[in-house]
């Protein structure tokens, strides 16, 4: 929940004792406040994250008191849950009409005000600032969802058909659209299938406006991807709990599908370098040249000043950038000496087999593109597509002067690896044929910061 201030109003000091019992964490602030004045006279005092109210008290009432911090705009956003022993239909119905977020009977506490508070904290937290975009071609319901929705904290965009919807909505990028289903130039329907087709806007929550004889239409609407159904007239306060909520369950949905993206990465970097292990197992002359690749590929992104997402994104490319030679044979790889022409060219075909290995895994665009680029040369004469210059991607230029840097530095079976000086001397000759000459100027700055570290 992260550290929240919450003011508890009750007359009953056990009531009060207890709430506080139940409410205490290490994360918790809480003050309290024997009637509805006090309440007043600490909210004008204080910042609360959240309010927890009895009714019946003495002087000013928890419903007058919730009415009072929903109609001043500075602390009508404060969410206020209305805890009561009065447990009818028109009660709750009560609480809510004075601008309560949650109302949870008395008798229910110990149970539900901890989900309670939670639920209430999330939705506060996820419909701050959201943007809805309000389709609606009756001037009249554009005014009364407008001021409504805005009471409530949302910014309201207004469209006034389905066209115009569409024509804004990349401009708007709205995190819920509320539409009326039938409009001149484009329909709630059309509207519905133009903007599920958009993959930005696949998963936008939509909540289509329309009177109850449209039921039939509604649910293949949902079926289409609309997310819910209003009906006509409808009462703005049950607009704004339906948004609320969905909203809320939306951005819930969107943390536990972060969550199983980061998930199947984690499984996906798992399985690649097991992948780079069984490779490097078959060939001992070239174990760990996938890590000092990465590595050497790392310190010229940190010279380039990459961002850590491209980072991130550097050093997988770096580490799977020869996983493609899992698929060039024994006799050609393990080969000690001077390879023919064909064994060349079959050995070059780990630039294009790469991508077949990595193809099925979603999100990985630029890195399958950098491993299988990293043999081009800028000057166009490298393979496997003779690109030229920038079309070769930034990743694959790295990999290719701390793989060219690494292969010469390194120990074969026939021939011993090259000093540091003739090897930086090679990448120099290259700058502008073979390399990239920015690419070959970050590296330079790093060998030089290498070696005024080991001076010094
Ligand atoms: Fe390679």
């Amino acid at each position: 929940m992260g550290n929240i201030n919450i003011l508890i109003v009750d007359d009953s000091k056990s009531a009060l004792y207890a709430l506080v019992r139940l409410l205490d964490s290490p994360e918790t602030n809480i003050m309290t406040a024997a009637d509805g004045l006090e309440g007043q006279d600490a909210v004008r005092r204080e910042t609360f994250d959240l309010i927890i109210t009895d009714v019946d008290m003495p002087n000013l009432n928890g419903l007058d008191l919730c009415q009072w911090i929903k109609e001043n705009p500075e602390t009508a956003d404060i969410p206020v849950i209305v805890l009561s022993s009065r447990e009818t239909d028109q009660d709750i119905e009560n609480g809510f009409r004075v601008g309560a977020n949650a109302y949870v009977p008395k008798s229910l506490a110990d149970k539900e005000l901890i989900p309670r508070v939670e639920a209430v904290m999330n939705r506060s937290s996820c419909v701050k600032d959201k943007t809805i975009l309000v389709i609606e071609d009756s001037p009249s319901i554009q005014a009364f969802t407008k001021d409504g929705l805005e009471a409530a904290g949302f910014k309201v965009v207004l469209a006034d058909d389905g066209q115009h919807g569409l024509d804004i909505i990349e401009e708007v990028v709205p995190d819920l659209v509320l539409t009326d289903l039938y409009m001149p130039n484009a329909d709630g329907s059309v509207f519905c299938r133009k903007v599920f087709s958009m993959e930005q806007f696949r998963l936008l929550p939509v909540v289509v406006m329309s009177s109850m004889s449209d039921k039939p239409v509604m649910q293949r609407l949902i079926q289409d991807g609309a997310t819910a159904f209003i009906s006509k007239p409808f009462n703005i306060d049950m607009l704004v709990l339906t948004i609320e909520k969905i909203l809320s369950d939306h951005f819930q949905t969107m943390l536990e599908e972060r969550e199983r993206l980061v998930v199947e990465r984690k499984l996906t970097l798992g399985s690649i370098s097991s992948l780079i292990n069984a490779l490097e197992a078959r060939d001992k002359h070239t174990r760990g040249h996938s890590e000092s690749v990465t590595m050497l590929s790392a310190a010229i992104g940190t010279e380039l000043k990459l961002s850590n997402a491209q980072m991130t994104r550097l050093l997988i490319a770096g580490n799977l950038h020869d996983l493609g030679k899992i698929g060039v044979r024994d006799n050609v790889l393990l080969k000690p000496g001077k390879l023919t022409d064909d064994e060349y060219e079959h050995i070059k075909t780990h630039t294009v087999v790469v991508k077949d290995i990595l193809a099925p895994l979603h999100d990985m665009e630029d890195i399958l593109f950098a491993a299988s680029s990293h043999h081009e040369r800028w000057d166009g004469s490298g393979y496997p597509s003779g690109l030229k210059g920038n079309e070769i991607p930034l990743f694959g230029r790295i990999i290719a002067v701390a793989d060219v840097y690494d292969a010469l530095t390194s120990d074969r079976p026939y021939r011993n690896g090259m000093s540091k000086g003739k090897a930086l001397a090679i990448i120099s000759e290259g700058r502008n044929t073979h390399f990239c000459p920015v690419i070959v100027d970050a590296f330079f700055q790093y060998i030089e910061k290498l070696d005024d570290e080991n001076t010094s």
